[in-house]
């Protein structure tokens, strides 16, 4: 006899403290669609500090059509940022990278240029979402080559990769990790990108997870996240690079 009032599995409440460093955010005030000023830059800080990660290392567009960032504009944005955290009395570490568009542009700042990484040498770069990279195993052979570990950002958000697992293989054999943005499993960018995050935690694909935190929505997304298994699995069971980064 079925049980209408069977009781549904409860998890037990988690949060980010084991992940301890989030490596994808847009939180430097006013230089990409994050975080519009400081006073929301300090919100969304905030937000971070209550999902109890230790450190963020946030991650602004480097993109040649519509955020022309450069390491300084990146760097002296991190400083404003840290000086008003300090008097608002935050306690979370904050630092800067970049998630670097693969345009026309990215190779030849590649070769001239010291690119901003995640920890020593972690690159976090991100595709087009309307047309595969061409070029895409030649700029992940490219990147080691200079010395760095690239770091694909949203993989699962892809349409042309569209759930094959094979596809993503390919890309890790390559040398190229992979981070999945943890709100990809709340359904919040369709059922399908769901499914991919949901295939890739199952296939032990996932390197990095990242908030790719815009706006206090996603800190809400977040906190709700984690009563998913899936989110709950990455946060305390799952070998995950995060914390190499705090
Ligand atoms: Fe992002």
């Amino acid at each position: 006899m079925f049980n209408l009032f069977k009781k549904k599995e409860q998890l037990p409440q988690t949060d980010f403290s084991a992940v301890k460093a989030d490596m994808h955010s847009h939180l430097i005030p006013g230089i990409d669609d994050g975080a519009p000023n400081l006073e929301a830059s300090i919100l969304l800080l905030q937000k971070m500090q209550a999902l109890a990660f230790e450190k963020v290392i946030t991650t602004p567009h480097i993109m040649a059509d519509y955020y022309r960032n450069t390491p300084e504009i990146i760097l002296s944005g991190l400083d404003k940022l840290r000086e008003e955290a300090i008097k608002q009395q935050l306690t979370i570490k904050i630092d800067a990278a970049a998630e670097y568009y693969l345009d026309e542009t990215f190779v030849s700042k590649l070769q001239k240029q010291k690119l901003l990484t995640l920890g020593q040498d972690y690159l976090l770069f991100e595709l087009s979402f309307v047309n595969y990279p061409q070029n895409l195993f030649d700029v992940i052979f490219e990147i080691q080559a200079k010395g760095y570990k690239p770091v694909l950002a949203h993989p699962e958000r892809y349409p042309y990769f569209a759930g094959e697992m094979e596809n993503y293989s390919r890309i890790k054999n390559a040398g190229c990790l992979l981070q999945l943005n943890t709100i990809s499993l709340t359904g919040h960018y369709g059922k399908n990108v769901q499914k991919t995050a949901e295939d890739l935690v199952d296939h032990y694909l996932v390197d990095f997870i990242g908030t790719d935190m815009h706006h206090p929505g996603h800190a809400q997304l977040l906190q709700k996240a984690l009563t998913l298994p899936y989110v709950h699995r990455l946060a305390t069971d799952y070998q995950l690079l995060n914390p190499l980064l705090a």
